[in-house]
């Protein structure tokens, strides 16, 4: 387990400045570190500048749908990558382009579907309904362009890699089978809509450059196999980033192009990634403090603000990444210490610690790189979502407050039945 110990007075540390006001950080809180977030950015359009000039970057909204976020991709020129009708609303509301979308995943609403694909974005069929909903765009003298998402049996070019293994994906339609070709041919029945993409993605537990290459062999046979004219191929995201030994932005896209340039031309052909955990994952932390401690006859058990729900919510991580800050460095070392959240779940213990400076109220742990299926997958469980904050050089703004019970009783109806 990774971990920092550092000894200082933490209330000082923090200090959110207003113009003219200074307030203290009441924690939990998540913080976000603007610096990391450019930093990736920066890497991840480099590489593709730098492998196949002819690009489209989506950010995965579900990963962190946090509203500052969202604003904070779309002010640099990222499409938002959504995939339910509320993420879609959700990004239009924040001042996305209706154009700069891409619509994904099985659980697109009828009236949305339509209308992103009339307004231009793109959109990646993942379902048979789908399919039945284009008849209305017939006899609109328009022409209009989809993509398909492939599902393909990753699993046997890249054993023991992918999350379902031999069960394999549900998502998209399945090359093997031929149920992809049908797909393909119903498609092209509307002679006003044009398959102008193919869209992979998959969930792995490796995310190896082989995954990648993989998928990238697999539009290249598609496209000569079916013999498509392709404006993109747009390979998901599923990518690490700024991970020590692990591959980087500019491993994956020069994989990925060394495959696509054996059958696409980077002139016509756009490739698309749809980045979420490796944007955000490391750029993000979740401070909480110790708020107190239950000695029992098992244990030590030290109870702090934060919760397995808030950096775990489906609680099956195995270890953590933190930094303890204790407010003085006059401890005693403790044999044990058991670090528990603040809900009534039993299992809600973070992590333990043997042979370590004895915790005490008011001392802070801190969790890093906690920026991805974190706070888009937090229940309001016991407590409602905490505040968020975006750190930048010396200057610490709040972008979202702590919730309360208004946000949370918000469009709540009382009437009484009976
Ligand atoms: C279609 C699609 N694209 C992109 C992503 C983002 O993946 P990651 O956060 O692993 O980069 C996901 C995540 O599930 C996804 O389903």
């Amino acid at each position: 387990m990774q971990q920092t110990i550092i000894y200082c007075g933490v209330r000082e540390l923090y200090i959110h400045e207003t113009k003219h006001v200074q307030e203290k950080l009441e924690t939990p809180y998540f913080l976000i570190d603007k610096q990391k977030l450019d930093d990736n950015i920066k890497d991840l359009k480099n590489a593709l500048a730098t492998c196949w000039n002819n690009y489209i970057i989506g950010y995965s909204v579900k990963t962190n749908s946090l509203p500052w976020l969202i604003c904070y991709f779309k002010n640099r020129g990222i499409f938002a990558e959504v995939v339910s009708d509320d993420e879609y609303n959700l990004v239009l509301k924040l001042g996305y382009a209706k154009d700069k979308l891409i619509y994904n995943g099985p659980i697109k609403s009828k009236h949305t579907f339509l209308q992103a694909i009339k307004n231009g974005c793109i959109v990646n069929i993942d379902t048979e309904r789908e399919i039945s909903w284009l008849k209305s765009l017939c006899n609109t003298g328009q022409k209009f362009e989809v993509g398909i998402r492939v599902n393909f049996d990753l699993e046997a070019y890249c054993p023991k890699e992918t999350l379902m293994g031999d069960a394999g994906s549900r998502f998209g339609f399945c090359y093997e089978n031929g149920e992809l070709l049908k797909a393909l041919n119903n498609l092209k029945a509307f002679n006003n809509v044009k398959v102008a993409g193919l869209h992979f993605h998959y969930g792995t537990k490796t995310r190896s450059l082989n995954v990648y290459q993989a998928i990238a062999r697999m539009a290249c046979r598609i496209k000569s196999e079916y013999d498509l004219d392709l404006k993109y191929v747009d390979v998901g995201g599923g990518f690490y980033h700024s991970m020590s030994g692990k591959p980087s932005y500019m491993d994956y896209i020069r994989v990925i192009s060394g495959e696509l340039s054996q059958a696409f031309d980077v002139t016509k052909t756009k490739l698309i990634v749809e980045p979420g955990v490796s944007l955000v994952g490391t750029p993000i932390s979740f401070v909480s403090s110790v708020i107190d401690i239950n000695q029992t006859i098992a244990n030590y058990f030290v109870i702090t603000d934060g919760s397995r729900i808030n950096i775990d919510p489906l609680m099956n991580k195995k270890q953590y990444i933190y930094t303890i800050k204790y407010m003085d460095n006059t401890r005693k070392t403790m044999p044990t210490q058991v670090i528990s959240g603040f809900t009534c779940i039993e299992k809600d213990r973070l992590f333990l610690l043997s042979n370590h400076p004895q915790l005490k109220v008011g001392d802070q742990i801190i969790y890093n790189r906690v920026g991805a299926y974190t706070m888009s997958l937090s229940p309001l469980f016991i407590k409602f979502y905490p505040a968020v904050y975006v750190k930048n050089n010396n200057k610490i703004i709040k972008v979202r407050k702590k919730w309360t019970s208004d946000e949370y009783i918000q469009k709540s109806r009382f009437e009484m039945l009976e």
